[in-house]
């Protein structure tokens, strides 16, 4: 199974991967992350790249898209993949589209989580997660039981660098802007699937579930 979380930045595409990984046997594959990896160990990809997400703007396409080859070609990405905040251009989805070909494989659907923008600047500039083994928090709406502290490890929480309110509103506009136009780009493929993102985890989980198990059959 291959499916697409599509949604604005803090729509949730994280908060989500995390339960769908615990519940079937796909992996999640989030170009943030791999890109935050990068800028942690300081290479060449990842200076490139700090540059661009520190103002809140996208990492050039051509860059995004052979990293993109790479990772889904390998191994443990055979049985099946959420591919979390990519694509995130007309451009890289059409190099998805072709890829995919290549590798023989399809898309099986594109959920697209719909949450005001209001709200998600609100999500954004409380978010924190663990330095240790990356699960999110909110301090607003799913603190930590102990302030700083991971629930599930004992890591230190942090908080991202392009989190503050400057980046977050320009990563908004960025995202109408060059992000916005895959949702027509699927529906008119017949495989998008909008679901209200503006619920609570569980309750947009729910849907995500229902969808997937219509896929499965
Ligand atoms: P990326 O890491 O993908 O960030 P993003 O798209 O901005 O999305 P976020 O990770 O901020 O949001 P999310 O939807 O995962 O929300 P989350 O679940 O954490 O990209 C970062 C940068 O990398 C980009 O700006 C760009 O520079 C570069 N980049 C990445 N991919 C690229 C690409 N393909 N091309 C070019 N450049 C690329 O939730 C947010 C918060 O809300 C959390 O605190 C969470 O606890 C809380 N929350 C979640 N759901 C709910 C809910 N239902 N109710 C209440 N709170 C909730
Ligand atoms: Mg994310
Ligand atoms: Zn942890």
């Amino acid at each position: 199974m291959i499916l697409i979380l599509l949604g604005a930045p803090g729509a949730g595409k994280g908060t989500q991967s995390e339960r769908i990984i615990e519940d079937y046997n796909i992996i999640q594959i989030s170009t943030g992350d791999i890109l935050r990896e990068e800028v942690k160990k300081e290479t060449e990809l990842g200076k490139i790249a700090k540059s661009y997400m520190d103002k809140g703007e996208l990492v050039p396409d051509d860059i995004i898209i052979g990293m993109m080859e790479n990772r889904l070609k390998q191994d443990d990405a055979q049985n099946g993949v959420i591919l979390d905040g990519f694509p995130r251009t007309i451009a890289q989805a059409e190099a998805l589209d072709k890829l995919l070909e290549k590798l023989g494989k399809k898309l099986d659907v594109v959920i697209n989580l719909e949450v005001p923008f209001d709200v998600l600047v609100n999500r954004l500039t409380a978010r924190v997660y663990c330095s240790v083994c990356k699960k999110t928090y909110n301090l607003i709406f799913s603190p930590p039981k102990i302030e700083g502290v991971c629930d599930v490890c004992g890591g230190r929480l942090v908080r991202r660098d392009d989190d503050n309110e400057e980046t977050v509103k320009n990563r908004l506009n960025v995202y109408l802007e060059q992000t916005q136009p895959l949702i027509d780009y699927y529906k008119e493929k017949g495989i998008l699937k909008n679901i209200d993102g503006n619920r609570s985890p569980d309750e947009v989980y729910n849907d995500i579930k229902n969808i997937l198990e219509n896929i499965k059959k």
